[in-house]
């Protein structure tokens, strides 16, 4: 019985610790599972860090080689076929020294103290050479150390030099260039400006004489002129008119760019300004079989520069005339307003300008159909002075055409006094300043 006893004591301790045991293994196994994948995670990371730096070594622009302590090489990137210019070129196995020139391998030899010393060598120019090609170029020696800190080789970051420094050399040369041509054209401009201005009222002086005397004798106040005598003078008188209303539009352009141009304001009814307009431009149309007509019903007080804007009014009847045909033209003028702006136009059934003209008309001295219909050929100055007047009186100016059918220029100013003040008194600043 004791026996029997003891027996099944041992067995019992027995079955115990192979139990023990068999939840051991459990663990052992279940921590070899985990080791397992673990492991297999370290190594699909190491396989996609390996392919990122496959990929930053060859995309890489500039050229790439990692040499051992031997300075042979053990890898290059595409770059360093760039550079040498060889897509076939291998120098893996071979010494990075073949590819340097007596003097470069002295100047990367220098380098090293300071390669030693911080790890890192930048800017080292060199030539390289290959098949008796120099290749200047600039590098940035690295060492480089494996997992204990011990130097194994070294990577090379190799740059163009003379790319970098054509590259910066023209862009150098570029803008000094385009400095000197601003200056240029400054100087220029402010010699155009002054030149204007003298010849203008130089030419100014004695024209005045020239056109008296000549008006004077066409009277005949000193006697009887024959035929041949009345036209060379007319001739004479008409030129010299022409020469008077070409320097004054020289000169107002010149007041308009220097913000100079004075203005007079009064006060002015619309529709007897609109018709004093049409009186004094009804001479133009005189002895041509061209319609003038004035379509302005509205009625307002208003205060403005009448002169101004007279002038403006005879610039672009003038041009409307030059445009429509003798026999069936017709040039209509009109005004009218709502309660903050004025707006009068110039209508014509002329040849009509060109889409591609349109915006280029109000530039000075931009004539779009040359000598077409023209007598004689303006300046282009007309629509430049308009624009600069309207712009002074606070408003704008813009045209409407079709080749064929013919052309409108509107001009708008406010009247309101408030719009109108803010721009008067900026002018009015400046006319002290008039000549
Ligand atoms: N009503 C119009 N019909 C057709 N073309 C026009 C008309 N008005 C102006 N143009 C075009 O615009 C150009 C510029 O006009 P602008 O009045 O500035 O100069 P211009 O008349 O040539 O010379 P200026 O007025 O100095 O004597 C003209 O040369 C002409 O080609
Ligand atoms: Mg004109």
């Amino acid at each position: 019985m004791y026996t029997h006893s003891v027996n099944s004591e041992k067995r019992q301790d027995n079955l115990h610790e192979l139990e023990k045991e068999n939840v051991e293994l459990k663990k052992s196994n279940e921590i070899l599972s985990q080791s397992n994948k673990f492991l297999k995670q370290t190594q699909k990371l190491l396989l996609e860090s390996e392919e990122k730096f496959r990929n930053i070594f060859n995309l890489s622009p500039e050229g790439i080689i990692i040499f051992d302590n031997n300075n042979q090489v053990l890898m290059h990137n595409d770059g360093v076929r760039e550079i040498f210019g060889g897509e076939k070129i291998n120098l893996k196995g071979r010494s990075w020294f073949e590819f340097c020139t007596e003097d470069s391998i002295k100047v990367i030899k220098k380098s090293k103290k300071e390669l030693e010393k911080y790890g890192i060598s930048k800017n080292v120019e060199v030539n390289l050479k290959i098949e008796n090609h120099l290749i200047p170029v600039k590098l940035d020696i690295g060492i480089m150390t494996d997992n204990s800190g011990q130097p194994f080789g070294k990577m090379v970051i190799i740059s163009k030099k003379s790319e970098d420094k054509q590259i910066e050399f023209i862009q150098r040369a570029y803008e000094q260039l385009l400095k000197e041509k601003v200056e240029g054209l400054e100087r220029t401009d402010k010699l155009k400006d002054e030149f204007i201005s003298m010849a203008s009222h130089e030419l100014k002086t004695p024209l005045f004489p020239i056109k008296f005397q000549s008006k004077t004798l066409l009277d005949e106040t000193y006697g009887q002129i024959n035929e041949e005598q009345k036209n060379s003078l007319e001739e004479i008188y008409g030129n010299c008119k022409k020469m008077e209303s070409l320097i004054s539009d020289l000169l107002d352009l010149q007041k308009i760019n220097l913000g100079r141009l004075s203005l007079d304001f009064q006060e002015i009814e619309l529709k007897k300004f609109m018709t004093d307009v049409y009186n004094e431009n009804k001479i133009f149309f005189d002895d041509k079989g061209i319609e003038f007509s004035n379509g302005t019903s509205d009625s307002l007080n208003f205060k403005s520069d009448t002169n101004r804007l007279k002038q403006v009014f005879k610039n672009l009847i003038l041009n409307s005339l030059d445009f429509v045909s003798n026999d069936s033209g017709k040039i209509q003028i009109s005004a009218s307003h709502n309660e903050n702006e004025i707006t009068f136009l110039v209508k014509d059934n002329g040849i009509g300008i060109k889409k591609e003209d349109i915006d280029k008309i109000f530039e000075k001295f931009y004539k779009a159909n040359f000598s077409q219909n023209r007598e004689f050929g303006g300046s282009g100055l007309g629509l430049a002075i308009c624009q600069g007047i309207i712009d002074i009186l606070g408003g704008k100016i813009w045209v409407e055409s079709s080749v064929g059918i013919g052309t409108t220029v509107y001009f708008q100013i406010p009247f309101n006094i408030t719009n109108q003040n803010r721009r008067l008194r900026r002018v009015r600043q400046n006319e002290n300043s008039d000549y």
